[in-house]
């Protein structure tokens, strides 16, 4: 008997509470650097006013400040994943401090949520193959880059989120910025508009049959 004869050559694990549709478009708005009191639970009221779900890298000491908005927001179905404790360029750390710097904003982000997300976002998208072996999560990325921290403005932060869009991409926005918050109800009306269904990360690696080499947003070991 051939033991081996079973065994498909390629596997596309679905899990079963995902339910979307194989060949919907898909963008997931990704909200980085909160939580942040003043700004987060405004965004989050947006979200669920526009039923949208989009997920949230949050830096570990705002997470320990402010827990209820953390909770909120995943309570809400938003992905909140790890951005590191301290918000340090990855690249600039020992090996230990920086899987430190990954796993306690985790942990801190799980215990909240009852929620472990396998993946997580090094400051500034930074990261090197060193860090990436130490560290057992996936990096995510991005594959469209607002710049809504360094212009601040609202209209141009529409601009560049809805400037090309493409199925599977992942948008980088930050959620402590009032004028980034003011802009996300235009973005997901225009992106919703030109037939683009609005995920977490979670579902878009989900739908795309988990994380894969080669693609932009997504590194893997
Ligand atoms: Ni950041």
């Amino acid at each position: 008997m051939a033991a081996f004869s079973m065994i498909p050559l390629f596997t596309h694990p679905k899990s079963p509470e995902v339910k979307t549709k194989p060949r919907e478009k898909m963008i997931a708005l990704t909200f980085d650097d909160g939580p942040n009191p003043k700004t987060t639970p405004k965004l989050l009221e947006e979200l669920q006013a526009a039923h949208v779900h989009a997920t949230f890298f949050e830096i570990g000491k705002n997470v320990a400040q402010y827990p209820e908005i953390t909770k909120a927001l995943s309570d809400a179905g938003n992905d909140v994943a790890s951005h590191t404790w301290n918000h340090i360029d990855l690249t600039t750390l020992t090996p230990i401090s920086t899987k430190n710097e990954i796993d306690e904003a985790a942990s801190e982000i799980t215990k909240i949520t009852d929620k472990n997300m396998p993946f997580y976002r090094p400051p500034k998208g930074r990261f090197d193959s060193a860090i990436l072996k130490s560290e057992s999560k996936e990096v995510v990325t991005w594959s469209q880059d607002t710049g809504d921290w360094a212009t601040l403005d609202t209209e141009t932060t529409i601009k560049y989120a809805t400037l090309n869009p493409h199925d599977n991409e992942i948008i980088l926005m930050h959620d402590i910025y009032p004028q980034t918050v003011a802009a996300v109800p235009a973005i997901i009306k225009n992106l919703e508009q030109r037939g683009y269904t609005l995920v977490t990360v979670s579902q878009l690696i989900e739908n795309h049959g988990g994380f894969h080499e080669h693609q932009s947003y997504m590194k893997t070991k």
